[in-house]
């Protein structure tokens, strides 16, 4: 029986270090899009593909995102004497059902693996989603949903996956891939961050993943891998063989938020994609030809 997707783990621990100074007092994954915060993106993607359940995995520093999803009494309570109707049901339609997120602390950011190792009380059984929120997806369908829906056909494993150029597969998780249905493949192994010559494709893992619980298991083994950190991909590689392993490429553009040109991309993308912004943006952009 293919379980239910209910859960998701938001890792969002590490230092940002690429965003400093911006990040030194504010967690990276606040740092907005046009008006909403990348980590406001990741759960509204998750809700949109049926998931209730959400763990942040946190570290120092980063309390503003958990404030982000409390209710603001004093703020609700100005808008409203105000007759600011338009800003308050936004803020009501993005309010969290009670106790929907929790959070657990990694006191070290030993590398993702580690990271989602640190929520596998919240995980228990049951199979899960991770958001990297610094990933962000701008398609039709909600990438989740698009993974979800793969997930709900064949029970196992799914990544969603994009094509880079050759010579920038040291910076990613990377696919050897099997067979290929359409634009779903099969996963035979995973390299973290290879170099190209040893790259074996160049389809790279973003940060969106749909996985079983068992991989908690192999995460739990801590082995230290690229950038001597404790890999998912490397405890993901470990689980191809006893469950189905897909990779998705999904519709859609992904954003990497993580790195300056990849969010300055994304505040053009996302403004030029919302009605209420498409048309001065284009007028502003003939200044700079
Ligand atoms: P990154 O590789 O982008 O690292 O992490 P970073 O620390 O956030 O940023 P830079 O490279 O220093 O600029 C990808 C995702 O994994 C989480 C991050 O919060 C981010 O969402 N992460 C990474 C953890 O939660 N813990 C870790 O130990 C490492």
């Amino acid at each position: 029986m293919i379980k239910p997707l209910r859960k998701a783990v938001l890792p969002v621990a590490g230092l940002g270090t690429r965003f400093l100074p911006a990040t030194k007092a504010m967690p990276k994954e606040m740092l907005p899009v046009v008006d909403k915060p990348l980590i406001q993106y990741a759960v509204d993607e998750a809700r949109a593909a049926g998931i209730e359940q959400f763990c942040m995995v946190t570290g120092r520093g980063k309390t503003a995102l958990i404030d982000h999803f409390d209710i603001a009494f004093e703020l609700e309570a100005t808008l409203a004497e105000r007759g600011k109707r338009d800003a308050l049901e936004l803020l009501r339609e993005e309010a969290m059902p009670p106790g929907s997120i929790s959070t657990v602390r990694q006191q070290v950011p030993l590398g993702l693996g580690h990271a989602i190792w640190c929520a596998r009380a919240f995980i228990g059984d049951d199979p899960f989603a991770i958001l990297l929120p610094d990933d962000l997806v701008l398609s039709q369908t909600p990438c989740t949903q698009q993974l979800a829906d793969v997930y709900h056909e064949t029970g196992g494993n799914v990544v969603a996956v994009s094509e880079v150029p050759p010579e920038q597969t040291h910076r990613y998780g990377i696919l050897n891939i099997g067979e290929v249905q359409g634009n779903r493949v099969e996963v035979r192994g995973l390299v973290e961050k290879p170099a190209p010559a040893d790259a074996p494709s160049n389809l790279s893992i973003i940060g969106r993943y749909i996985l079983l619980p068992e991989v908690v298991t192999f995460l739990a083994q801590m082995e230290r891998g690229a950038g001597n950190e404790v890999q998912l991909t490397d405890a993901m590689a470990k689980m191809i063989g006893h469950a189905p392993f897909h990779g998705l490429k999904f519709e859609g553009r992904r954003f990497d938020c993580g790195d300056k040109i990849g969010f300055l991309e994304a505040q053009i993308a996302f403004a030029l994609a919302r009605p209420d912004l498409n048309a001065a943006v284009r007028e502003f952009l003939k200044h700079y030809p």
